[in-house]
């Protein structure tokens, strides 16, 4: 099994992604830590929780993080993910509690335990993951490979030019794109492309099995939803962050670039864009010479249907 580190913003897609890792055999989800994005931190802790222990992953430490960006202002994304950052659907709370250390200390204490690498999932604001470069770089050194759900090579959501994540911490995303571990970017060009539709969502909902009810009722919820999203068809919701354990799970479903790229911290209309030199060839320096401009696995195209059957097959036990 491949040891696995979460680090989420839950937030409806990130309980789909939570539900995929738990119940997937290839994967051993050490720990679970959280950060502000999508909501407010100590929601998200409950989020978590409730998702974990619906997916049947009672056994896994969960840990607070960081409660605002580095330098950024605190945003959230309500307008999608619902007052309590889980569609307002009323899920009753989990009993259970966060351990009593910091996420950043999670991370470290998990990392420097493992006797294999171990690869990081990183579904929110990078800020809790800035902060274990930084002051554990030891610790750090043993991760594989960080698979972040984060940034564009084309458009943004947050704005036109900025993916939410990248966006909602720029500098803690400048950080962690350009500290020169292995990243693979699963962006905008992919995230939004692997779809459930209402039809799968409804019969989900109506599921026996709780973890699969609620992966049901979440994407239900997103199917009603008027989107403002034009990549979304009509009718259907996307998988999202659970797109990024899918790349880990079954990385031959996705089609990377190794691109140089750059987090913008500047301009009203560029900041949080993630500028990636398409025109680049393996080997050439290019944006390059430019800070922080790292060469990082850029996912550029998905098979959809691959990842679509993965997360039905094992996040819902094939229910749809
Ligand atoms: C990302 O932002 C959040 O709204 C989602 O959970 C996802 O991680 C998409 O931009
Ligand atoms: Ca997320």
């Amino acid at each position: 099994m491949r040891p696995v580190l979460l680090d989420v913003d839950t937030g409806i897609d990130d309980a789909l992604a939570l539900t995929l890792a738990v119940r997937h055999p290839e994967l051993d989800v050490r720990a679970v830590t959280c950060v502000a994005g999508n909501t407010a931190v100590d929601q998200v802790v409950r989020n978590t929780l409730t998702v974990l222990d619906a997916a049947g992953g009672t056994r896994i430490p969960v840990a607070r993080g960081a409660e605002r960006p580095l330098l950024a202002a605190s945003r959230d994304a309500s307008h999608v993910h619902g007052e309590d950052g889980l569609g307002d659907l009323g899920v009753p709370p989990s009993p259970r509690r966060p351990v009593e250390i910091h996420a950043v200390e999670l991370m470290r204490l998990q990392l420097l335990d493992s006797t294999t690498p171990v690869t990081m999932i990183a579904l929110a604001p990078l800020t809790n993951v800035a902060l274990l470069l930084r002051m554990y770089p030891e610790a750090a050194a043993k991760l594989e490979r960080l698979v972040v759900m984060g940034g564009a090579a084309s458009v943004g959501n947050a704005t036109p030019v900025a993916e939410f994540n990248v966006w909602h911490d720029p500098e803690a995303a400048a950080i962690v794109f350009g500290a020169g571990l292995p990243v693979t970017m699963y962006g905008l060009d992919v995230f939004y492309q692997v779809g459930i539709s209402g039809e799968e969502a409804a019969k989900l909902a109506v599921s026996e099995d709780l973890g699969t009810c609620l992966v049901g009722r979440l994407l239900a919820g997103q199917v009603a939803k008027v989107h403002s999203e034009q990549r979304i068809p009509p009718g259907t919701a996307t998988i999202g962050d659970a797109g990024a354990v899918c790349a880990v799970a079954d990385p031959a479903g996705l089609n990377t670039s190794s691109l140089p790229v750059r987090v913008s911290l500047e301009g009203e209309d560029t900041r949080g864009q993630t500028i990636v030199d398409r025109r680049s060839r393996p080997g050439e320096s290019d944006l390059a010479g430019r800070a922080q401009a790292t060469r990082v696995d850029v996912a550029l195209e998905v098979d959809a249907e691959r990842y679509r059957r993965l997360f039905l097959d094992v996040a819902c036990r094939g229910e749809a």
